[in-house]
């Protein structure tokens, strides 16, 4: 059998890294179609790094605040990662917005990570927000990045229930356990070509397994039968 090539990656991170430890964890398999080949991040004391570092993965620092335009530390971004030979960026708690060229120069090549069920709550503070609107389904979004933010075509969703003693870290906690799960799952999809985008719609392919048509999460729970 020949061996799974594996799709050079970048991840961009401002943080903790947990989603970017599901990354590296999941690239540690070996049938995984992804290697990291390098993590860049905006902030020097960011978590993350450190992450990386433990696993052998080379890291940038770019701190925003050393480029005089947005355009700059964007186009300093691509160049790492084109020098690290990167096909595919995932943003994984990057909290800079980016400019529309970076956005076009990675157009369906630059995947991030939402939490929450978008369309709905884009932007920050997305937890605290779905409480205030008191749903009873939260959860997160993996995307392909567009220039408007939190936008762009959907490459799969998980969802958690909203209970009734949440606080927005409670909530949180439970929605990131979903992200590392879903961030992973769909990048391997996507570079299976078996999620796939045409324009801005996505298709996913036949042989991905369906959720069985009689699986739904209520909540408020129906009682047991
Ligand atoms: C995650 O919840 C991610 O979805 C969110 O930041 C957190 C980063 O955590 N991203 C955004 O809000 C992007 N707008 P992590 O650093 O532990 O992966």
């Amino acid at each position: 059998m020949s061996p799974t090539r594996r799709l050079p990656i970048g991840v961009m991170i401002s943080g903790r890294g947990s989603n970017l430890q599901a990354l590296i964890d999941a690239c540690a398999e070996p049938a995984y179609p992804a290697r990291i080949a390098l993590v860049v991040s905006n902030v020097a004391a960011a978590r993350g790094l450190e992450r990386a570092r433990a696993a052998g993965i080379a890291t940038r620092i770019l701190p925003h605040r050393d480029f005089a335009t947005r355009a700059a530390f964007d186009a300093a971004v691509t160049a790492a990662f084109e020098d690290a030979g990167v096909e595919i960026i995932c943003m994984a708690g990057f909290m800079r917005l980016v400019t529309p060229e970076f956005v076009a120069r990675w157009h369906d090549r630059l995947l991030n990570i939402h939490p929450s069920l978008l369309p709905a709550f884009r932007g920050l503070d997305t937890h605290a927000r779905a409480l205030a609107a008191g749903v009873k389904v939260h959860g997160c979004t993996v995307h392909l990045v567009r220039s408007e933010l939190d936008t762009g075509p959907i490459l799969g969703q998980a969802a958690v229930p909203v209970l009734p003693a949440d606080t927005p870290e409670r909530l949180a906690a439970r929605v990131l356990a979903a992200e590392h799960r879903l961030y992973p799952h769909c990048l391997r999809l996507f570079i299976e070509g078996r999620i796939r985008v045409a324009g801005e719609v996505v298709e996913i392919d036949s042989d991905v397994e369906t959720v069985p048509t009689d699986r739904c999460l209520i909540n408020p729970p129906l009682p047991k039968p």
